[in-house]
């Protein structure tokens, strides 16, 4: 959501700016622009619409210069058109960003100056304008005055400073500037950071300066590489056997039957006393927060919540002193997601963040958490943020489990399911063509219904969203029962119902309502596994045949199809999968 890169350095700034915005295009934008100081003049160039068109516009009327900043827009207020899109001027012309900054730095410099005091007088009036700023903001600026100098500033908003050799640079986002250095400074809120090429210091708001670590990114260039895949959707949707590995590896006791998760910052009594469990999170993570419910229920038997980090931030939620707060997020950097966090820590309550990104706000604010190592994900729809969520909540029930309820024998079989799941997954992806036949005969259906029970009700709810997401089409997710309660009245022959009914203890029921809905000419894809597919030869449509596997890691392989479906009919619609329109991968406003 909005993403901008600043550099100062020796090379040429266009290329790098250019490249930064295309690195950052995930995050959703819908105009955007670039500023580089040339022969001490401020030059700019702006458009609305994609970062080919900027570039376009860049090479009709090229502009050089080695300091400046670019910025794509995600409009929230105002039109989408070139005059909105940013950077924005100050009256003068000389600042690309802020108009307070260049009225405040002006007035400040009425009184000639030389270069030295002229950065330290923009620093200053940076700090004093963002003072009276209310609300959020991350900035990158640079003023024409005031060459080899560029400042950055954060407040909710990410913000990261990449450390390069004879060169700096700024970004929303460490993608944007992996492939220049891999020394990074994670900024933090409040912080004001000046750099020049060679050297660069942060400070806060009030003028006091303040240490940080120049921390080693934890990917390379190469991972965030859409390589031999068409889309960076479809390579994540492949990954997942690998970056389920990841999320518990070194975390699984065998000898214990337990898991082993350091990074809770609990000890053991501590982890005995948690008498409830409150899941918080937006979208695809709070569906994983769903099954996580269902899961700590079951296998470590706390009373678990699940709440969309929007209203529970806002809510008054009665809480005890024994409640466990996680926060789930991909990025770390959702507002709503950080904003429940901070509401629960303001309480007083112990917050855990569940997360990716590890620099995340959200990761650096919790008490402590367990990271996901998925890797960078690209595509807007998420996919394996989503499954390593569930391992991990899994690795969570069977943690608490072990301090309750759950014996070693059940705590084996956990250990056992979730073990299997990588080869399992692997399984499940070879059935791809199956599902890519299946995307290509529903191609001109008029939306889908999803419907799931216990465990894959939020499987239901997830593969409504991701198909909503990428094909546009209208999808729902309901709790199969729900059925007659209401939606029963949609069904008709172009609308597809998906009914996840694995082998499990409700898997009749299931079947009893796919026939409620196969009475009423609605087509049915219905997901499957073990023996069970027979069962459904005459009555589904189509039979999708997974592994087997005990319900509480069976949404894992559940979800899988769903992501392929989604993927597939968004192909075969002509959808752009790696950016959906009006979505944003990071949301960081509310
Ligand atoms: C769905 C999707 C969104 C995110 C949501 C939370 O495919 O990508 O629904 O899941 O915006 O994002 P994070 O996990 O970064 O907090």
């Amino acid at each position: 959501m909005c993403g901008i890169v600043g550099y100062v350095g020796r090379a040429k700034a266009t290329p790098i700016l250019l490249d930064g915005l295309r690195r950052l295009e995930y995050r959703g934008y819908d105009s955007a622009g670039l500023a580089i100081v040339e022969k001490g003049r401020l030059e700019t160039r702006k458009c609305a619409g994609r970062i080919a068109a900027l570039e376009k516009l860049v090479r009709k009327q090229p502009v050089s210069g080695s300091l400046g900043v670019s910025h794509t827009r995600w409009a929230t207020h105002g039109k989408v058109n070139d005059e909105n899109a940013h950077p924005h001027f100050d009256a003068s012309g000389k600042l690309a960003l802020v108009h307070l900054i260049g009225k405040i730095y002006d007035d400040s410099c009425a009184s000639t100056v030389d270069a030295p005091g002229k950065k330290a007088r923009l620093f200053d009036a940076v700090r004093t304008a963002l003072r009276q700023v209310i609300g959020t903001y991350g900035i990158a600026l640079v003023h024409a005055d005031v060459p080899d100098f560029m400042i950055g500033a954060r407040r909710g908003s990410p913000l990261v400073l990449g450390v390069g050799n004879g060169e700096n640079f700024l970004a929303s986002d460490v993608s944007a500037i992996v492939a220049y250095t891999r020394d990074a400074v994670y900024l933090n809120d409040f912080d004001v950071v000046a750099a020049g090429p060679e050297k660069f210091e942060i400070t806060s708001l009030a003028g006091d300066s303040t240490e940080h670590p120049v921390s080693k990114v934890e990917f390379t260039a190469e991972d965030i590489r859409k390589g031999d895949y068409p889309h960076y959707m479809l390579k994540e949707i492949f990954e997942q056997s690998n970056t389920v590995r990841d999320a518990m590896r070194g975390r699984l006791n065998a000898e214990e039957c337990t898991a082993k998760l350091g990074g809770l910052n609990m000890a053991p009594p501590e982890l005995r006393d948690v008498g409830r469990i409150v899941l918080t999170g937006c979208g695809t993570a709070l569906h994983a927060g769903r099954v996580g419910e269902y899961l700590i229920e079951r296998v470590a038997n706390i009373p678990t919540e699940v709440d969309y980090a929007s209203e529970f931030r806002h809510r008054n939620t009665p809480m005890t002193p024994e409640t466990l707060v996680f926060a789930i997020s991909q990025s770390g950097e959702t507002a709503d997601t950080l904003g429940a966090l901070r509401e629960s820590r303001r309480k007083g309550f112990r917050t855990l963040g569940i997360c990716n990104n590890v620099a995340s706000t959200i990761a650096r604010e919790s008490d402590g958490g367990v990271y996901m190592h998925a890797g960078p994900e690209i595509g807007v729809a998420a996919t394996k943020s989503f499954t390593s969520q569930l391992v991990i909540l899994a690795l969570l029930g069977l943690l608490f489990g072990r301090m309750r309820n759950l014996s070693t024998a059940e705590g084996s079989r956990v250990i056992e399911a979730l073990e299997a799941l990588p080869g399992q997954i692997d399984a499940v992806l070879d059935l791809n063509d199956q599902i890519k036949a299946i995307a290509k005969r529903y191609a001109s259906a008029n939306g889908f219904l999803f419907f799931g029970r216990q465990f894959n009700f939020p499987i239901a709810l997830e593969g409504a969203l991701k198909m909503k997401e990428i094909t546009y089409l209208f999808a729902e997710g309901h709790p199969s029962a729900e059925l007659k309660h209401g939606v029963i009245a949609l069904i008709r022959s172009d609308l597809p119902s998906v009914f996840i009914a694995p082998d499990d203890s409700v898997f009749s029921k299931n079947v009893n309502n796919i026939e409620q809905v196969k009475a009423r000419k609605g087509p049915i894809i219905a997901l499957t596994s073990g023996n069970c597919a027979k069962h459904l030869k005459g009555i589904a449509n189509e039979i999708i045949v997974l592994p087997e596997a005990p319900d509480y890691v069976m949404p894992i392989l559940n979800v899988v199809p769903l992501q392929l479906l989604a993927y597939h009919l968004a192909v075969e619609l002509g959808r752009d999968v790696d950016k959906p329109r009006n979505l944003a991968k990071s949301v960081t406003v509310e």
